[in-house]
C-alpha cells in the first residue's frame, strides 16, 4: 500500500503513529533510504536526496492532516454525545416573591415619602425610659398593662410600639420635620386569630410651628385616600393615650370591591403630642402630631385574610396568593 493511503486509511491516533514510525521513526523506511544515501555516487546523491526529502515532506504534511482530521471527529463524536439539546423545553425555576406585609409596608411608606416624610428605623431592644417614661407613661400607670411584653434580665424590652422612635427623633434632630417609622413590635399576647406576639407598626410624627388638629386630620385623610382611593373617608373619636392630648383613635370607611361590604376599619392611635413630650426632648414654642397604627391590619381586611398567623407560619399556599399584590 502506498504510504499516503495508509496515511489517510489509520482509523486512530494510534495507528497513525504506527504509520509514522514505519516510515519516519529512527528506524523508518525513509530515514533507512536518507541514510543510504551516502553509499551512492555523488552526482546520484543529489537528485536522490531532493526526491527523499520531497517525499519525507509530503508524508509529514499527509500525517499532520490526519492528524488533525481525526481530533475533529473525535470532539464532534464528544459533542455529539455531551450537547445541549437547544429544543427542549427549559425548567421552570420557582420564582419568589415579596411578602405581602412587606409589599404593604413598601406601599405605606412610598406613600409618606411622596408627602415629603422622611423614614426610619429604630431599635427593638428598647429601655423602659424611651418604651414608657418619656411618652408620659408613669410608672405604676394603668395605661402600661395595656402594653405587656418581655423583658431583659438587664431591665431592657421589646418594645411594644413604634412611639419611642418619636423622642428618639426628637432628641437627634431640630424641628420642623415629618418622620414616619414602619418596624416590628412586640406584645405578650394570648396568641389567637387577631394577636400576635409581634407584629408591625407604623409611627408618624409631624412637628413645627403652629402644627394643628386639622393637618393631623389631613395627614390621615390623604394616607387614607392614597391606598383606599379617592372615596376614603376617615373619622376620629376621641380616646385616652399618654403622650397624645387630646388624644383619638382613627378609622377609614372601607369597601371590600369583592363583596361589596363595608364599615370603618379601626386602624390606630393619633392625636397632638403631649406637652410634657416636648419638655422631655427640651423642645419649646412647636406642636406637634402624631399617629401609629398596625401593618398587619392594613393587609389582613382588605384582603380578607382570616387569621393573623397566617403571615408568620410560611405556607407558601397562602404566601402564593399574594406576590404582586400590590
Ligand atoms: N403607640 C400606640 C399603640 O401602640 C398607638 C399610637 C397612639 C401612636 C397615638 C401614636 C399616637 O403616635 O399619637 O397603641
Amino acid at each position: 500500500m502506498d504510504a499516503i493511503a495508509e496515511i489517510e486509511a489509520a482509523p486512530s491516533e494510534a495507528a497513525l503513529h504506527e504509520v509514522k514510525v514505519k516510515y519516519l521513526g529512527k528506524k523508518g523506511l525513509i530515514t533507512q533510504q536518507l541514510k543510504e544515501l551516502s553509499l551512492l555516487p555523488p552526482d546520484e546523491r543529489r537528485t536522490a536526496g531532493a526526491r527523499i526529502n520531497a517525499l519525507k515532506q509530503q508524508l509529514e504534511a499527509a500525517i499532520e492532516a490526519r492528524k488533525a482530521a481525526l481530533e475533529r471527529t473525535a470532539l464532534e463524536r464528544q459533542l455529539a454525545t455531551e450537547g445541549l439539546d437547544v429544543t427542549l423545553p427549559g425548567y421552570q425555576f420557582p420564582v419568589g416573591g415579596l411578602h405581602l406585609l412587606t409589599q404593604v409596608i413598601n406601599r405605606v411608606t412610598e406613600v409618606f415619602k411622596s408627602m415629603g416624610y422622611e423614614v426610619v428605623m429604630g431599635p427593638e431592644l428598647e429601655t423602659d425610659d424611651y418604651n414608657f417614661k418619656l411618652l408620659n407613661f408613669p410608672d405604676e400607670h394603668p395605661a402600661r398593662d395595656t402594653q405587656d411584653t418581655f423583658f431583659m434580665t438587664d431591665g431592657r424590652l421589646l418594645r411594644t410600639h413604634t412611639s419611642p422612635m418619636q423622642v428618639r427623633y426628637m432628641q437627634t434632630h431640630r424641628p420642623p420635620f415629618k418622620v414616619v417609622v414602619p418596624g416590628k413590635v412586640f406584645r405578650n399576647e394570648a396568641v389567637d386569630a387577631t394577636h400576635e406576639a409581634m407584629f408591625h407598626q407604623l409611627e408618624a410624627l409631624v412637628v413645627g410651628e403652629r402644627v394643628t388638629m386639622a393637618d393631623l386630620k389631613g395627614a390621615i385623610e390623604e394616607m387614607a385616600k392614597a391606598l383606599f382611593g379617592t372615596a376614603a373617608r376617615t373619622r376620629l373619636l376621641p380616646t385616652y393615650f399618654p403622650f397624645v392630648e387630646p388624644g383619638a383613635e382613627f378609622s377609614v370607611w372601607w369597601q371590600n370591591p369583592k363583596s361589596g361590604k363595608e364599615g370603618w376599619l379601626e386602624l390606630g392611635g393619633c392625636g397632638m403630642v403631649h406637652p410634657n413630650v416636648f419638655k422631655a426632648v427640651g423642645y419649646e414654642g412647636v406642636t406637634g402630631f402624631a399617629f401609629g397604627f398596625g401593618l398587619e391590619r392594613l393587609a389582613l381586611i382588605p384582603y380578607g385574610i382570616p387569621d393573623i398567623r397566617y403571615f408568620y407560619n410560611g405556607d407558601l399556599r397562602v404566601l402564593r396568593q399574594f406576590r404582586g399584590a400590590l
